[in-house]
């Protein structure tokens, strides 16, 4: 297992703590109901939305985000190299698959079909320092792993990462959807002739979760009941059965929630109405990553699993509903962007306890990281903007349109994702 140091300053601790009260508020008004829906949803129609009224507090003074670098040093490996330190450089090839060849696109990631002009974005790979990284070669990947089974297991992204890989596969051979639950969340694919199974499950906290959406208007009717202490049963049942399985998550913690343990209240992130403590999202994101963690180092687990950090939105200009939007149409250079600092806080946690982790998973379970958050950094022309709905200036070219900066468009830069996937079951 590769040891892996990090530098982080550990900026938000510094912060008075009414500040940092301040970031947690905007957080999570930022993204009450609607707004959220909007964005992190993909199964309501967007005239669906009612126009919610909810007020902002704005973010704390800009100060406190300067410029951080994010390090992640591995140690140099004989032979090795780090697959994650690197840069995008030109590749003529272009993606393995197109709108017309794959029938896993979701219209809300089919930039192409949708009618985003330029294409440039399609005609990178990513280049770590040092070695060389295949593309993901499909026929070789279902033969390796015949009779095996995948499963995405996370949020929203985590779909779009397994959609970029059934893509990837199909041009071998046809998928065929085997299984799925009742509102199509979950879904579990096979392919036939080499008996590869890929399943995404939607499990967007990890941890046990009651959500109250209203179905209709996609409004969120009251806080999330979020239990810390307990894993979602609609993965742990089938955890033992998967030979690969990837876990990232991390979005939905923005939400509005009430955070149990032992079934009891131990306080609440953004719940005005209610007299509890505010907690924080890093209180709830550490207690459940850690507890994910716990699960998988003492499960006795015979194949291998990944924990994906989290990827960054791309909102420039403005915030998602202001105007912002994502209009670069090449790679960034390395140090050009920020990570968002919502991805700051994350990223601090998803380090240290995965490293922890690593530390303990040496009695054979085989955990691996796959960091994908500087590498997706780089990638703010990889996001369908407006181009989330079909022709969205088909009738009207100053037509105003929420941007998504945050899902990826298909093919896209997330395809190295399963490049890098591939790379880790061979050579990891
Ligand atoms: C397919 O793979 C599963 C294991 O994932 C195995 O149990 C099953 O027998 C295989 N089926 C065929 C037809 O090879
Ligand atoms: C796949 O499973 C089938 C049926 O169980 C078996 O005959 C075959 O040898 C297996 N192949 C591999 C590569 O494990
Ligand atoms: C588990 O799956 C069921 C059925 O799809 C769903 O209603 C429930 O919300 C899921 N649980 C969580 C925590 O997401
Ligand atoms: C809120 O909780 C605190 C401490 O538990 C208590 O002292 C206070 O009376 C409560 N306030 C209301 C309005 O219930």
């Amino acid at each position: 297992m590769k040891k892996l140091l990090y530098k982080w300053k550990s900026w938000w601790r510094s912060l008075p703590k009414f500040n940092y009260f301040v970031i947690k508020l905007w957080v999570s008004i930022f993204f009450v109901g609607f707004a959220f829906r909007l964005i992190y949803s993909q199964s309501t129609v967007f005239s669906q939305y009612p126009s919610v009224k909810y007020t902002r507090i704005s973010p704390p003074h800009v100060d406190y985000f300067t410029p951080q670098q994010i390090t992640v040093e591995t140690p140099p490996q004989e032979g090795k190299c780090n697959l994650f330190i690197g840069d995008w450089i030109p590749n003529q090839g272009g993606p393995l698959y197109t709108d017309e060849t794959c029938s896993f696109i979701p219209d809300h990631q089919n930039c192409m079909k949708n009618g985003r002009p330029d294409t440039g974005y399609l005609y990178w790979r990513w280049n770590p320092h040092g070695c060389e990284l295949p593309r993901l070669n499909p026929e070789k990947f279902l033969e390796l792993m015949r009779n095996r089974s995948w499963a995405f297991i996370g949020d929203s992204i985590s779909r779009n990462h397994v959609q970029s890989l059934l893509c990837i596969l199909s041009t071998v051979e046809k998928a065929v959807e085997v299984d799925h639950d009742e509102g199509y969340k979950s879904r579990r694919w096979l392919f036939p002739l080499h008996n590869v199974s890929v399943a995404g499950i939607w499990s967007p906290f990890i941890a046990e979760a009651a959500i109250f959406d209203d179905i209709v208007t996609g409004a969120s009717t009251s806080e999330i009941d979020l239990h810390l202490d307990k894993l979602d049963t609609n993965w742990t049942k089938l955890f033992k059965s998967l030979d690969y399985v990837i876990f990232s998550f991390g979005k939905w913690f923005i939400r509005s929630s009430i955070y149990y343990e032992k079934s009891t209240v131990l306080g609440c992130h953004y719940c005005p109405k209610r007299n509890f403590t505010e907690l924080g999202i890093d209180f709830a994101y550490q207690k459940v990553l850690r507890n994910l963690f716990d699960y998988i180092v003492t499960s006795n687990h015979k194949g291998t699993i990944f924990y994906r950090t989290s990827a960054p939105d791309h909102f420039e200009n403005g915030e998602w509903d202001k105007g912002g939007n994502c209009r670069r149409t090449e790679p960034a250079r390395e140090g050009e962007l920020d990570l968002p600092w919502l991805n700051k806080i994350f990223r601090e946690i998803e380090l240290r306890e995965f490293q922890k982790a690593s530390t303990r998973a040496s009695n054979g379970v085989n955990l691996k990281l796959l960091d994908v958050t500087p590498l997706s950094l780089l990638r703010p022309d990889g996001h369908p903007g407006p181009y989330r709905f079909f022709q969205p200036f088909s009738k009207d070219k100053n037509a105003k349109v929420i941007n998504d900066c945050l899902h990826w468009c298909l093919p896209g830069p997330i395809d190295s994702w399963n490049d890098l996937l591939m790379e880790m079951v061979i050579n990891g």
